[in-house]
Order: structure tokens, then C-alpha cells, then sequence
């Protein structure tokens, strides 16, 4: 059975019993600061367990892309070294929210598994939850009993808390769960060992396919329990899993999913996979065929929806994904130029036609990777010649901690990469100083990134609250939650949820309003307001005295204004931006603030400023013509999409959308915009640069920032006109200034040639003959190049060289060595080594090549003392 069948049988099977088919959210999620990823098919429904939001239909199936990388779910380094984890996954499953409980939920697993896919019910096992004395909690005899009509007792296993209760993270929905095994292996092994002593046993053969998990629970801040208000199922079976099951294999890379992937791997690699490794040499390379065969996965499907990598948060980890693939490519299957974005094309052919946005944007993502991939490869290169110096420096075999950490932190050098190649040149590592560096950092950052939040003080039941700030800026409300959080970086915050609320929340790139919260006797600032699992947050520095007072909330308007003239703008950027490059720009992130707007696109060149020309004369021709606002606050998705608006991929949307309007410009979105163009008063782009490969970023402003930016633009010509005194034409005025200046430069470089020439020959004169080496030390009147060339010169005069000159620019010193190669080969001298010695009296370091280097300082007054023990070091 080929595995786009095996997902839409498991999808008409729970269409059939009544569920709503939805698609998969993005794998990057929104509104959610405890998520990074989606990490499993719930976490898309969490607010519907915890009752702040209502389902479409209490019913729900689908497929989600799931990324377990992070936070308490995390399957790293286990991926590829075995056959049955990955990064990315897909995890079908179904839902009820107050429906359906334990009893349909196993049954329909087991008909669906063992009638509707055949499997034998002699390969499967079940575990329930055993109970739990801390938590209080019995063994789950429902779910048991059940199971007893179905599957003999004794292929009914006790659970513990780790594996039999499931949590999301450390605070949340939760509930005993209970999780059918398969046992694969030959009927040898079978006889054997039976395979209810391999269930969570990390046997390769025996694994889990599908979890059922009875959501009874939410854990709060405190780490008790408390009853959920209704009961919910929620399960996950794994569709890699369950299509090695089907198809037959002993692996999940041995599946359709993968080996059209491990095939174009093999061929770009020149390197085999084999089904079984027959030594340890095959094995490693299989190992990184996995990895990279699995990483791509992740990697692209977190770039379609919107993710790229970057250097914090979610776009770090998706880059530390793809370099732990680059690195076992480069490692173990010696492959040295960029390739894994040759295999977005394989892998769009194979998921496109079920995951439709890795077609529409493949182009881009195999851009991304592909400069990824060359510019990680630039950063091992460089981390190779470093891990040169650093042995060249080492006293002794043993290569330390620290400096292996440094190389790891400051240039990415993975360390696994560090020890391999030190223990090929019979150095090895201090890896317990390595480990006690990273440990030191990871304490300082998770120290800084530490954040605790108590639980919801609930004044009213219910999650009544309404947006109504489309409408109006201010508004009597009531508190109907609160809590605490305390963080590092913002210090102590309050969460203020409100029945109803004015205040605009951050989403849609528009950042969140600003306010003030005001009561008979108080005033309350709302520094901020945020979206989280459908509430919308408040955030204080204090909590109102009488929290039950009415409070007329307000926003401010100012900057509310403003902000809306830039989210305006930047509707018509987009399409400006469409009208003059093309159709192939869509919009790949954005930020709306009062100051200036940032939005960034698809786009495989730098944006002419011809270009920049037309798209700011087209915003401004739309905002001389005055088109109003045509907002429509509710219409079917499809009907928007008919009507020609504009949707974004990684953007969830309901069935219900709202459409803005200007002109010919329509989009999805809930922000916040102008009533009419001519608001926007005026539309200026300030910026253009890349972001990464394929992606453009333009920075603009509008209204008020743009009188602002031309007042100081007109300033500074004022200014530049006074200091050339005022000339009748400027322009002619700054020309003849760099005619001038370029006459001077020329000038000057034939003076200091002729100085350098006369240099050279009193210098040959000065050096003299110390153990049979040709030595001069000496401070010059030069720069650092000046120096570097003279050095040269006078290294070409004969054999057996060592010169060391000293020289001070900016009031810095700076020392230059140079050694013969004689030197070099037969005395083993080192010009890194010498200058890293000396440069202490200068205090300062530096290195370079065997036989010339610098070392830059700040100590001017050391340059005799240097000096001096180079005299000393030769003798
Ligand atoms: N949420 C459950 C899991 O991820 C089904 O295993």
C-alpha cells in the first residue's frame, strides 16, 4: 500500500464516524510562547481542551506536520543513529472535544487497524496507564476493560507515568493515555523473546504506533491536577511507523516516505544505503543518509511555512537541524559543496500534492538551503585552519576544553567534528573542560530566559471576551482573569483578560496597543497586549487594587494611528511590489509598528532603485486617489479567495475570514487600517536589503515619520551647504572636493613608495647575523600595509630571515613578523607562535601563517620590550 493511501484511508475512516476533516496547521506555531513547533496533532486544539475557545465541530481528524526538536518533546539526537525517530513526522489523528470517550476511541483504533489495514492482531500490544501515588491517580480500569473484549489479557501491559500519561508540556491539558505496540521482528527473534518484554524497550522492531490519550486534566503552575471541565480524546499514531507496518519493511526509512529521498541521496553522494549494514563503516554511512534523508524534511517544510534560519529562536533550531546535516554529509559521505537542496525537488514531488505549499515555494526553499549549505561549509573551512592554530599552540597531546568550546560557540565548529579530527592527528580532546565551558553557558542563558507563570486567578467562568477595537478606541470593561508571570528579561508582568477589549492584540506583523486601563480611583498602563490560545493579554506592570471595579479601557490613539497607516502601506507595497517585479513576490514576514513598517518578500535580486522608484510612486499614486477603506468583517475563506484576496502560507485561517479592501488591493486580516488612503498621508522607503537568499526586506515609513524624515533630510543639506560655505551648486562644489582628494591620494602613495624604497635600503643595512639567522627588529614610521609590503621586500633579499617590524597606527600598536621557509622547515620557527608571544608586551594577540604573521595591541609602551625578546628568543 503506497503511503499517500495509507493517510487517506486512516482520513476517510474518521469521516465516516462523523469527524470534520481540517488540515494541518503550520508546523511553526503563533500565539503560543510555551511552543515553538507543533510538536504533536493537539497542540493545534489546546485551547479547546482548556475551554477558551469552541471547536468548528466536536469531531476532528487530520494529519498534522509535527516537529519534536524542543522543549520537553525532543528526538534530536536520537534521529537517523536509529530507524523510528524524526524530526519532522506526521502524526494522524482524531479528535473528540466533549464527545465520544475511551470506549469508541479503542474500539475504532482497533477496527481501523486490524480490519480496515489488515494488520494481525497477533503483532500488536496495548499498555494502560498503571495509576500514580504522587499524583494521586488510580489505574485506568476503564480503558482495561475495554481492551479485555478486544485483545487477550496478557497482551495488556501497565504503564508508568513517563510513558502512560500524556502532558504537552509542564503546564497544560493532560490525562492517562494508552498506546498500541507493534512487534515486526522474524518469528525467530519472536521465539526468542516475546515481544511484550520489548514494549518500551527502545526495540528498533517493537514500537509504538499509535497513543489514545483521555484528557481529563490540566497540570497548573503548582504541578497539581485539577478535572478539566468536560473530557476530551485526543491521538497520535505515527504515519512513518504505521507505513513500515503496512508496507512490509523493518524500518521507516525503508518506506516509500523515504526512499525516493535515500535514492537521490545515493546519487548525488556517489555513497550506497544499505538495508543492512554489514560493519561498523556502513553503518555510519547509512547513519548520515538517515540524518539527511530525515533533516531535509524538517528543514523544508519549516521554510514553507515560513521559518527561515536565523540565529535565535525557531529559525536557530531549524539551522541546527540543517547543519547537523551538512556536517554528517561532510564527515561521513565526504561531500564538501552544497546538495541537500537538490532534494526539495524529489521531496516536492512526493509530498506536494497532499502539502501543496512545498510545491508553490520550492524555489525558495532550495534557495535558502542552498546558501545555507555554502556558507556553513565557508564557516568549516574556516574551522579548520583555526583547529590548525589551536594545535599548532597546544603544548603537549592534549587539546583544551576551552578553546574547542570557543571554536563550537563562536564559529558553530560542531564538536563531534573537533574530536574526530584531533583523534586522527593523534592529539584528543578535553572533553570534560569542554563540557564544564558548555555547561557554564547554558546556565548563564537559561538563567537569563527563565520565565514562571502562576496560574489564572478566573473572576468570571467562561471565555465571553470580544474584540471590539475595529469599531472604537475605548470602552467600560470588567476583569475576568489574571495571573503573574516573572521573567528575567521583562521582570515581573500581569496578564489582564478583559470580557471585552478595545485593545488590539500583536498578529498579523501589527505590534499590540498601548493604553491605559482607568477606574473611579486608579489608571492601570497596558504597556502592551498579546494573543495567546485565543485570549487576549493585557500586559501591566501592576494589578489594579479593586480588580472588580469597571474600567474604562482606552487606547492610544496616537499610536494607534499610526500604526494603522503603516499596516495600510504596506497592503499597498505588497501589491506595488507584484505590480512592478511580478507575481512571484509574496509576502515572507512583516512588522507594523507606529515608527516604520518592514516587510519582507520573495524576490531573487536586489530591487533596482529604478524599481524602488515605481513601487514608492505607485503606493503614492493609491494614496493621491483617495480610495477608502472597504473592510468586510466576515465572508467564507473561499468566496475571499474567489474575489481575488490575497492568503499567506504558515497563516491559519478559519472558515470565516475578514477581507481588507483598497482599491484593487485586497488581503486577509484582522489589523488594524485607515478609513481612507489619503490617511496615509505620504509613503517613503527608507531601506533595501537581503535577508537570505531569495528574500528582499524593504523598510518604509508613512505620515508623520515621513515630515519627520524630511525635515532632517533638508537639516543636513543645510548643514553640508554651510561647510562648503555655500557655493552657488553643491553638487559641483562636493565633485571638485574629491577631485582634489583623489589628486592628494595619488600624491601620497608615491611619497611613501619613495619612503618605503629609501626604507628598504637603510633597514637591509641594519640587519644582522645572530646564530647564523639574518635578524632585524625595528620599529617604522608606516601603516600596517606599508609594513606588511616592506616586509616582503626584504624578504626577498636572501635565505634564513627573521624580521620582526613594529608600527603604530591610531595610537595602536601592531607587530609584524616574517620568517623564511628555511627557518620554518628546518628550525621549526613560527611566526603565529612568535607574534603571539611577543604581542603580550603589547598587550595583545594575534596569529597567522608559519612564516609571516601579526599581532595587534593597546600598548604603545611595550613595543621596546617586544622588541628586546625577539633579540633574546633568536640568541
Ligand atoms: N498527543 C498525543 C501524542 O502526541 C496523542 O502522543
Amino acid at each position: 500500500m503506497k503511503s499517500q493511501d495509507i493517510r487517506k484511508q486512516f482520513l476517510d475512516f474518521f469521516k465516516d464516524r462523523g469527524h470534520l476533516i481540517v488540515p494541518s496547521a503550520p508546523i511553526v506555531t503563533k500565539d503560543d510562547p510555551t511552543l515553538m513547533f507543533n510538536n504533536s496533532g493537539m497542540a493545534q486544539f489546546k485551547e479547546f481542551f482548556l475551554g477558551n475557545g469552541t471547536p468548528k465541530s466536536k469531531r476532528i481528524a487530520d494529519t498534522q506536520k509535527c516537529l519534536r526538536v524542543s522543549g520537553k518533546h525532543n528526538d534530536l539526537e536520537e534521529v537517523g543513529i536509529d530507524t523510528y525517530h524524526h524530526t519532522m513526522f506526521e502524526m494522524l489523528g482524531n479528535w473528540s472535544f466533549g464527545d465520544y470517550f475511551k470506549k469508541e476511541a479503542i474500539h475504532w483504533a482497533w477496527e481501523l487497524l486490524t480490519e480496515v489495514y489488515k494488520i494481525d492482531k497477533d503483532i500488536l500490544y496495548v499498555t494502560i496507564f498503571e495509576g500514580n501515588k504522587e499524583d494521586n491517580l488510580p489505574m485506568d480500569q476503564e480503558a482495561y476493560d475495554i481492551w479485555k473484549e478486544l485483545i487477550s489479557e496478557d497482551r495488556i501491559l501497565m504503564g508508568n507515568k513517563k510513558d502512560n500519561f500524556w502532558e504537552m508540556g509542564d503546564q497544560g491539558p493532560c490525562g492517562p493515555c494508552s498506546e498500541i505496540h507493534v512487534d515486526i521482528r522474524s518469528a525467530e527473534e519472536k521465539a526468542q523473546k516475546a515481544g511484550r518484554e520489548l514494549v518500551n524497550a527502545d526495540h528498533p522492531q517493537v514500537v509504538e504506533i499509535w497513543n489514545n490519550v483521555f484528557m481529563e486534566f490540566n497540570r497548573k503552575a503548582d504541578g497539581s491536577l485539577e478535572k478539566l471541565p468536560a473530557q476530551h480524546v485526543d491521538t497520535g499514531m505515527g504515519f512513518e511507523r504505521l507505513c513500515m507496518v503496512l508496507q512490509g519493511v523493518q524500518s521507516n526509512y525503508d518506506t516509500d516516505v523515504f526512499t525516493p529521498l535515500i535514492n537521490k541521496i545515493e546519487n548525488l553522494t556517489g555513497k550506497k544505503y544499505t538495508i543492512k549494514a554489514a560493519n561498523d563503516k556502513d553503518e555510519k554511512l547509512n547513519i548520515a543518509i538517515r540524518v539527511i534523508a530525515d533533516h531535509v524534511r524538517a528543514v523544508a517544510f519549516a521554510i514553507a511555512d515560513g521559518q527561515l534560519p536565523s540565529n535565535n529562536g525557531a529559525g536557530y533550531v531549524i539551522r541546527r537541524i540543517l547543519r547537523r546535516a551538512i556536517r554528517y554529509a561532510f564527515t561521513f559521505l565526504d561531500k564538501k559543496e552544497p546538495f541537500i537542496f537538490e532534494l526539495v525537488d524529489t521531496l516536492s514531488s512526493q509530498m506536494g500534492e497532499f502539502f501543496p505549499e512545498i510545491k508553490s515555494q520550492k524555489i525558495l526553499v532550495q534557495n535558502v538551503i542552498r546558501e545555507e549549505e555554502t556558507s556553513f561549509l565557508r564557516t568549516l573551512d574556516q574551522g579548520l585552519q583555526l583547529l590548525e592554530n589551536v594545535i599548532a599552540s597546544t603544548e603537549g597531546k592534549v587539546v583544551s576544553g576551552q578553546k574547542a568550546f570557543e571554536l563550537y560557540d563562536t564559529f558553530g565548529f560542531p564538536i563531534d567534528l573537533t574530536a574526530l579530527i584531533l583523534r586522527e592527528k593523534g592529539y584528543s580532546l578535553d572533553e570534560a573542560g569542554f563540557e564544564a565551558a558548555m555547561q557554564e553557558q547554558k546556565s548563564r542563558s537559561r538563567a537569563a530566559s527563565e520565565v514562571s507563570t502562576a496560574d489564572w486567578t478566573i473572576l468570571t467562568e467562561g471565555n465571553t471576551e470580544t474584540f471590539v477595537g475595529y469599531d472604537q478606541l475605548v470602552n467600560e470593561v470588567k476583569v475576568t482573569r489574571y495571573r503573574k508571570v516573572d521573567s528575567k528579561k521583562d521582570g515581573t508582568i500581569y496578564q489582564i483578560v478583559l470580557n471585552n477589549t478595545p485593545f488590539y492584540p500583536e498578529g498579523g506583523g501589527q505590534v499590540g496597543d498601548k493604553g491605559k486601563l482607568v477606574s473611579a480611583n486608579e489608571t492601570i498602563e497596558v504597556i502592551d497586549t498579546k494573543k495567546e490560545n485565543n485570549l487576549i493579554l493585557h500586559i501591566t506592570k501592576k494589578l489594579p487594587e479593586n480588580i472588580n471595579s469597571t474600567f474604562t479601557a482606552q487606547v492610544n490613539e496616537k499610536l494607534r494611528n499610526d500604526s494603522a497607516s503603516n499596516h495600510s502601506a504596506t497592503h499597498l507595497l505588497h501589491q506595488a511590489l507584484r505590480s512592478v517585479l511580478g507575481t512571484h513576490v509574496e509576502q515572507k514576514g512583516s512588522l507594523v509598528s507606529p515608527n516604520y513598517l518592514r516587510f519582507d518578500f520573495s524576490h531573487f535580486s536586489k530591487v533596482t532603485d529604478e524599481e524602488l522608484k515605481q513601487v514608492e510612486d505607485f503606493v503614492n499614486a493609491r494614496i493621491q486617489e483617495h480610495l477608502p477603506l472597504i473592510e468586510r468583517r466576515s465572508i467564507p475563506f473561499q468566496q475571499a479567495i474567489d474575489e481575488g484576496a490575497m492568503a499567506l502560507f504558515g497563516e491559519k485561517y478559519g472558515d470565516n475570514v475578514r477581507a481588507i479592501k483598497f482599491g484593487e488591493s485586497m488581503e486577509l486580516c484582522g489589523g488594524i487600517h485607515v478609513k481612507n488612503t489619503a490617511d496615509i498621508w505620504y509613503f517613503k522607503i527608507v531601506s533595501e536589503s537581503a535577508v537570505a537568499a531569495g528574500i528582499r526586506r524593504i523598510e518604509a515609513i508613512t505620515n508623520e515619520a515621513v515630515k519627520e524624515y524630511f525635515a532632517s533630510q533638508e537639516n543636513a543639506l543645510s548643514e553640508i551647504k554651510a561647510a562648503l560655505k555655500n557655493p552657488q551648486d553643491t553638487l559641483k562644489a562636493v565633485a571638485s572636493l574629491q577631485d582634489e582628494n583623489a589628486k592628494l591620494k595619488k600624491q601620497l602613495e608615491a611619497l611613501l613608495k619613495d619612503k618605503a624604497k629609501n626604507l628598504k635600503g637603510e633597514l637591509a643595512a641594519e640587519i644582522q647575523e645572530i646564530n647564523g639567522v639574518k635578524f632585524l627588529a625595528k620599529q617604522v614610521d608606516l601603516d600596517a600595509a606599508g609594513a606588511k609590503d616592506l616586509i616582503y621586500e626584504l624578504g626577498n633579499l636572501g635565505n634564513n630571515l627573521f624580521i620582526l617590524l613594529a608600527t603604530v597606527q591610531d595610537d595602536k600598536p601592531m607587530l609584524s613578523c616574517y620568517i623564511s621557509k628555511e627557518l620554518v622547515a628546518e628550525k621549526g620557527l613560527n611566526a603565529g607562535q612568535v607574534v603571539r608571544e611577543l604581542g603580550k608586551h603589547i598587550q595583545g594577540g594575534g596569529g597567522g601563517q608559519p612564516f609571516f604573521a601579526t599581532a595587534g595591541g593597546k600598548n604603545v609602551n611595550g613595543i621596546n620590550d617586544a622588541l628586546a625578546a625577539a633579540v633574546d628568543f633568536i640568541k
